[in-house]
C-alpha cells in the first residue's frame, strides 16, 4: 500500500516528535496534583457531567475571587469571546479598536460577524495597546474598544475607560493570560464591561480547555445566560391564551423552552444562541486550580524575578519595566534584545537559544494587521509601527510555568550570556 501525503500528515500529527530541549515550552502550566485527581473522581460519580452543582460552584468561586461581575463559565475564551461579540450587539458597519499584538482569536468574533477592526499601536514595553493610538482612530461608527492584558500585566486602563466614557463606547478584557492580575488593586475582567477569560492547557489556571465570560452589567449578564446555552433571544410578551391550537397548556412540563412555547410570543425578531458551556468534568477542575492560583501566579513572578536578576547586567538585554499600579503575573516571560548593541539580528540570537542551547522560544504575538486575514482587507507594513519594530527586531519570549526547575532556570540565564557573548565576538571578527 503506498502512504500519500494526507497520510504523512495524519502520521506526523498522531506522533509528535520527542523533544530534545533541555527547556522545553510545556503544553501545561502548573502540574496538577492530588487535588485534582480526587474532584475528577468525585464528579464523575455525579448523576450528571453537563449543567450540573459543579459549574455553577466555579462560577460563583470566580465572581468571588474577582470581587465583582456576574460570571459564566464557557467551554473556552474563543467562545467566550464569540458571546461577547453577540451581546455587545456588534455587527457589519461597526468598528472596534483593539490591538495587533495578540492571539488571533481576540478579534476573530469580530471577523466572523463583517465588523471592520482598527488596530492601535502599542507601547513597546508592555506590548499591551497605548491608550494614547485610540482616539485618532475613533470613528463614528466606532462601537466598542477591545483590549488585551498581553502576557499578564494590565493595560493602563484609566484612560482607556476615559476614552469610552466620552465616545460612548464599550470596553472588552481579554484576560486570556491574566486571571488573578490586577489594575490599582481591581481584578482585570471587571473594570471593563466584559472581561474573557482562558483556562486552556497553556494557561495560568487552567481547566484544560475552558474560560469564563464576565460582566459586571446584570442585563448583559442575563443576555449571555440565554445565547450561551441555545436559548433564543430577543423582545417577548405574555400570551393571551396558554393554547396551542386546540391544546391547552400541560398541567405537567419541564423544559423551559416548551413553557415559553405556551406562555410568550416574540414581539420581534430573536437570536439565537449557542452551546458554549462548560463541562462539570472542566469546572471541578477549575474549583480546583482557582483555590491554587495566588499560589500559581506567586511562583510565576518567582521565577521573573529571578530572570530579571540573572539578565540585568547582559549587554544588549533588558526586561519589562516594573509597574507598581499593575503587576504582573507572567503568563509569558518577555525580554528585549538589541540587535545594534550585541551586532547581530534578532533570529540569529533565537537560532543560536534554540539550536546551541536547547531552549524552544515561542513568540507571543506576530502582528496581526500583518496576517493575510487583515492584509487582503488593506491592512500593511507601517500601521503600527512600535508593534512591528518590536516583534521582529526585539521582542522575545523564554518558556516560563511553574515546574520550570532551578536548573532550566539558571540554564536560561547563562544561556542568555553565552549566546549574546558569542554574537558579539562573532561581530568583532567578521
Ligand atoms: C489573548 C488570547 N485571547 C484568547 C485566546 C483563546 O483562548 P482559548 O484557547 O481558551 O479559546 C488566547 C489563547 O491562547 C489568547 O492568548
Amino acid at each position: 500500500m503506498t502512504s500519500g501525503p494526507a497520510k504523512r500528515q495524519h502520521r506526523q500529527e498522531a506522533e509528535p516528535p520527542v523533544t530534545t530541549f533541555t527547556v522545553p515550552y510545556s503544553g501545561i502550566s502548573n502540574r496538577l496534583g492530588e487535588a485534582e485527581a480526587r474532584a475528577l473522581t468525585e464528579v464523575l460519580n455525579q448523576d450528571t457531567l453537563a449543567m450540573g452543582p459543579v459549574s455553577r460552584r466555579f462560577e460563583e468561586a470566580f465572581a468571588d475571587y474577582l470581587g465583582a461581575g456576574h460570571v459564566q463559565a464557557t467551554n473556552s475564551c474563543t467562545t467566550a469571546l464569540f458571546l461577547a461579540a453577540q451581546v455587545l450587539d456588534l455587527n457589519e458597519g461597526d468598528e472596534v479598536i483593539t490591538t495587533p499584538q495578540t492571539f488571533w482569536v481576540t478579534p476573530w468574533p469580530l471577523q466572523a460577524r463583517g465588523v471592520r477592526i482598527r488596530f492601535a499601536d502599542i507601547d513597546p514595553d508592555s506590548l499591551n495597546i497605548d491608550p494614547g493610538a485610540i482616539e485618532a482612530l475613533i470613528t463614528e461608527r466606532t462601537r466598542s474598544i477591545w483590549v488585551v492584558h498581553h502576557g499578564g500585566q494590565a493595560v493602563d486602563m484609566d484612560p482607556v475607560m476615559d476614552i469610552a466614557r466620552r465616545h460612548g463606547l464599550t470596553v472588552l478584557e481579554d484576560c486570556a493570560h491574566a486571571p488573578g492580575a490586577t489594575y490599582k488593586g481591581r481584578k482585570v475582567g471587571t473594570i471593563g464591561d466584559i472581561g474573557c477569560f482562558s483556562f486552556h492547557s497553556l494557561k495560568n489556571m487552567t481547566t484544560g480547555e475552558g474560560g469564563a465570560f464576565v460582566t459586571r452589567h446584570a442585563d448583559l449578564a442575563e443576555k449571555a445566560r440565554a445565547l450561551g446555552t441555545i436559548h433564543t433571544w430577543g423582545p417577548m410578551a405574555p400570551r393571551s391564551s396558554s393554547r396551542i391550537g386546540p391544546h391547552p397548556r400541560p398541567a405537567y412540563y419541564r423544559d423551559a423552552h416548551t413553557r415559553s412555547a405556551f406562555e410568550y410570543d416574540f414581539t420581534g425578531g430573536y437570536e439565537i444562541g449557542n452551546n458554549y458551556r462548560m463541562s462539570e468534568i472542566a469546572a471541578a477542575l477549575g474549583v480546583v486550580q482557582l483555590s491554587k492560583l495566588d499560589q500559581l501566579n506567586a511562583r510565576r513572578q518567582e521565577i521573573a524575578q529571578t530572570l530579571d536578576g540573572g539578565l540585568q547586567d547582559i549587554p544588549g538585554i533588558s526586561v519589562q519595566r516594573h509597574r507598581p499600579e499593575s503587576p504582573h503575573i507572567h503568563h509569558l516571560y518577555t525580554l528585549f534584545y538589541d540587535p545594534a548593541e550585541v551586532g547581530a539580528p534578532k533570529d540569529a540570537f533565537i537560532e543560536l537559544m534554540q539550536e546551541t542551547e536547547g531552549i524552544e522560544i515561542v513568540l507571543r504575538y506576530f502582528p496581526l494587521h500583518l496576517l493575510p486575514e487583515f492584509r487582503a482587507l488593506g491592512h500593511q507594513y507601517g500601521e503600527c509601527p512600535a508593534a512591528e519594530r518590536t516583534y521582529f527586531d526585539h521582542q522575545v519570549q523564554l518558556p516560563i510555568y511553574t515546574h520550570l526547575t532551578d536548573a532550566q532556570i539558571i540554564h536560561m540565564i547563562e544561556a542568555l550570556q553565552r549566546s549574546v557573548a558569542t554574537l558579539q565576538r562573532r561581530g568583532a571578527r567578521s
